[in-house]
C-alpha cells in the first residue's frame, strides 16, 4: 500500500503511517505533480490547502482513503469520493481546543491592538495612545455556529463578564441553556446586538457570504469580527468597505476566501490582499490547528483510521454512519450475515428490483442497524458489480442510482427468534423476502428464503440453491451429479410447505459449482430451479 501525504502533518503520525505502508512526504507539492502521481496512491494524506477534488479523485484509480488531518471538509469532494467508494476520514476534534483558544486570542488583539503596538514598538515608536483599546468586560459577543469550536469559545469568553449570545439553527434550546448562552431565533438578532462577532460555523452552500452588506448593515457601529472558521463566510469586499468607512472597528481573520503559499519563503510569496493592507485587520496564517497538542491529536488520529481504513475495517468515516468501536463488536456478526443475505438476490433473480425493505426485530433492533444495511445493499450488488468496487461507502448511493428505493425499520418485538433481519425485496411482479438470525455468538442461519422456512447455516463458500417438486430421488440425483464432479457437500437443508408441491433445498459446497454441472442438475425431472450462489 501506498500513502502520499501531501501537507504536514505530526511525525508521530508518519510513523504510524510507516507501519503499516509506503509513505511518500511531498509537502508543497504542485497541483500538476498531483495529478501525476496520484493514482500510484491507496491513500493521501491532505489539510486544509490540497484540494482533493473530482479531477484528482477521477486519476487517482487506486485510491481508498483520504485522510484530512483537521476538521472542515469543504476542499475534498466528498460526494465524488463517496460515488467511488472511497473512504473519507477527519479528525474534527483533534484541534478543537486550538482553533478555540486562537479565536479567543483574536479577540484580545482586536480588542487592544495587541499586534499593532508589538509591531510599534519592534519599530522603536512607543507611543501608546495610539493604541487605546476596549474592554471585554461588559460587552455582547455573538456567536455564529454553536459546535465543536464555537462552544469552546461561547464558554470561555463568559468568564469576561460578557453577554453571550450566539446563532446556531441545528442546536436544542436544552443546549443553549446548558451552556448559559442566549439563543438568537435569527442571525439578524444577533447581528443588531454583538459588539464581538465571532464565525464557528462550516463552509457550506448555505453559510458561503454569509455576511455580506447587508448583513454588516444591521451591526453596530464599531463592531469587531474574527474569523477562525473559513475564508469565503464573509464578504471580504463588504467588510473591506466596512472597515474603511468605520462601520467595523476591527478585524481578527485566521482564514481567508484565497490564501497565500502556507510553505513559501518571503521572496516567493506571490500574495497580496487588499484586507491585509489595513491597520486594523489582523491576518494570522491559519493558525487555528497549530498547536504541539492539536498537531498530534490530528496527526495520530488521521494516521490510525487511514490505516484501519486501509486495511477494510470500519472506521468512522464522513461519509459512512458513524459507528463507535465498542459497538463493532456486537454488530460484526449481523452485518456478515446481512451481507450474505444481500447477495443472494442476483444470484437466484433476475428481474429488475424497485425496493428493499430491511425490517430488524427483537434484540438485533437496539443495535446500530444502518451499517447493516449498507452490508446488505454491498452484498445485493456485488454479483452484478464485478470490477467495480462496491464498499460500505458507495453501496446505499449506487442502490439509489438505479432507481431502487431503501427503507429500514425496526421493532423489538420477535416472535420466533431473538433477533431477526428480514429483507423484502420488491419487483414489478412479487416481493420476495428472505430472513436470518444469528444463534449463540455467531452462528448465522438463512431462516426464511423466498417463503419457505429453511434452517441454513451460510459458512461455506458457496452454496447450491435448487427450487423443485416435492418427489422422491431428487436429492439423490443431485449428489450424484456433485460428486462425479468432485464437489464436496458439506451441508443440505430442505424445505416444502405442503407434501408433493414445490419444495426447495439448500446445499452447502466447498468449490464452485460450474455453469456445465448446473445444468445437468437442472436437466433432471422435477428440478425447476437450481442456482449456485457465492457468498
Ligand atoms: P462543528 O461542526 O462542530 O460546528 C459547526 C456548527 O455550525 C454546528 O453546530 C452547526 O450546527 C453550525 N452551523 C451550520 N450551519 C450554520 C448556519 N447556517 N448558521 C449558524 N450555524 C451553523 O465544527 P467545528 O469543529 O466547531 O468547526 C467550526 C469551523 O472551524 C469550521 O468551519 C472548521 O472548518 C473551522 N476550523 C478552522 C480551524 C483553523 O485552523 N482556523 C481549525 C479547526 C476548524
Ligand atoms: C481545520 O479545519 O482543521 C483547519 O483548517 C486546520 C488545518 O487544516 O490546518
Amino acid at each position: 500500500m501506498k500513502v502520499l501525504v501531501a501537507e504536514r502533518i505530526a511525525e508521530e503520525g508518519i510513523n504510524i503511517l510507516q507501519g503499516f505502508a509506503e509513505v511518500d512526504i511531498k509537502i508543497s507539492i504542485s497541483r500538476k505533480e498531483i495529478l501525476d502521481i496520484i493514482e500510484d496512491y491507496h491513500a493521501i494524506i491532505v489539510r486544509s490547502v490540497t484540494k482533493v477534488d473530482k479531477e484528482l479523485i477521477e486519476k487517482a484509480k487506486n485510491l481508498k482513503v483520504i485522510g484530512r488531518a483537521g476538521t472542515g471538509i469543504d476542499n475534498v469532494d466528498v460526494r465524488e469520493a463517496t460515488r467511488r467508494g472511497i473512504v473519507v476520514v477527519n479528525s474534527p476534534q483533534g484541534n478543537s481546543n486550538a482553533a478555540a483558544e486562537l479565536a479567543i486570542g483574536l479577540i484580545f488583539s482586536v480588542c487592544r491592538n495587541i499586534p499593532q503596538a508589538y509591531m510599534s514598538v519592534k519599530n522603536e515608536d512607543f507611543r501608546r495612545n495610539r493604541f487605546k483599546g476596549t474592554e471585554l468586560n461588559g460587552k455582547t459577543v455573538g456567536v455564529v455556529g454553536l459546535g465543536r469550536i464555537g462552544s469552546i469559545v461561547a464558554s470561555r469568553i463568559k468568564c469576561f463578564d460578557t453577554r453571550v449570545i450566539a446563532y446556531d439553527p441545528y442546536i436544542s434550546d436544552d443546549r443553549y441553556r446548558k451552556m448559559g448562552v442566549e439563543k438568537c431565533s435569527d442571525l439578524d438578532e444577533l447581528l443588531q446586538q454583538a459588539d464581538i462577532i465571532t464565525l464557528h460555523m462550516p463552509k457550506l452552500n448555505d453559510t458561503v457570504n454569509m455576511i455580506g452588506e447587508r448583513e454588516i448593515d444591521l451591526m453596530k457601529k464599531g463592531v469587531r469580527i474574527i474569523n477562525c472558521a473559513r475564508g469565503g463566510l464573509i464578504d471580504e469586499e463588504a467588510l473591506y468597505k466596512a472597515i474603511k468607512d468605520g462601520k467595523v472597528a476591527a478585524a481578527g481573520l485566521d482564514v481567508l476566501e484565497r490564501e497565500p503559499n502556507y510553505e513559501a519563503k518571503p521572496g516567493e510569496q506571490e500574495f497580496s490582499h487588499p484586507l491585509l493592507e489595513l491597520d486594523n485587520v489582523i491576518f494570522t496564517p491559519h493558525l487555528g490547528a497549530s498547536t504541539f497538542e492539536a498537531q498530534y491529536n490530528v496527526g495520530v488520529m488521521i494516521a490510525e483510521q487511514t490505516v484501519s481504513a486501509l486495511k477494510g475495517e470500519i472506521v468512522s468515516a464522513v461519509n459512512m454512519p458513524s459507528l463507535h468501536v465498542k459497538d463493532l463488536g456486537e454488530i460484526k456478526r449481523y452485518l456478515d450475515l446481512a451481507e450474505k443475505m444481500g447477495k443472494i438476490y442476483f444470484q437466484t433473480e433476475k428481474h429488475p428490483v424497485e425496493k428493499i425493505e430491511i425490517f430488524y426485530s427483537g434484540k438485533v433492533s437496539e443495535q446500530e442497524t444502518k451499517v447493516t444495511t449498507l452490508a446488505f445493499l454491498k452484498g445485493f450488488l456485488e454479483p452484478i458489480m464485478s470490477g467495480e468496487n462496491v464498499n460500505y461507502v458507495n453501496a446505499e448511493m449506487l442502490v439509489r442510482a438505479r432507481g431502487i428505493e431503501v427503507v429500514e425499520s425496526k421493532s423489538s418485538h420477535s416472535e420466533r427468534f431473538t433477533s431477526l433481519i428480514t429483507a423484502t425485496v420488491t419487483t414489478k411482479e412479487r416481493k420476495l423476502t428472505i430472513s436470518g438470525t444469528v444463534f449463540g455468538n455467531d452462528e448465522m442461519r438463512l431462516v426464511d428464503f423466498f417463503g419457505y422456512n429453511v434452517d441454513f447455516e451460510p459458512t461455506t463458500p458457496f452454496a447450491l440453491a435448487v427450487q423443485n417438486i416435492d418427489q422422491p430421488g431428487i436429492i439423490g440425483q443431485i449428489g450424484t451429479i456433485l460428486g462425479i464432479a468432485r464437489v464436496n457437500i458439506a451441508s443440505m437443508r430442505l424445505s416444502r410447505n405442503k407434501k408433493g408441491e414445490k419444495a426447495v433445498a439448500f446445499l452447502g459446497v466447498d468449490s464452485e459449482v460450474s455453469e456445465n454441472v448446473l445444468q445437468h442438475i437442472r436437466n433432471v425431472d422435477g428440478i425447476l430451479k437450481a442456482t449456485m450462489i457465492k457468498f
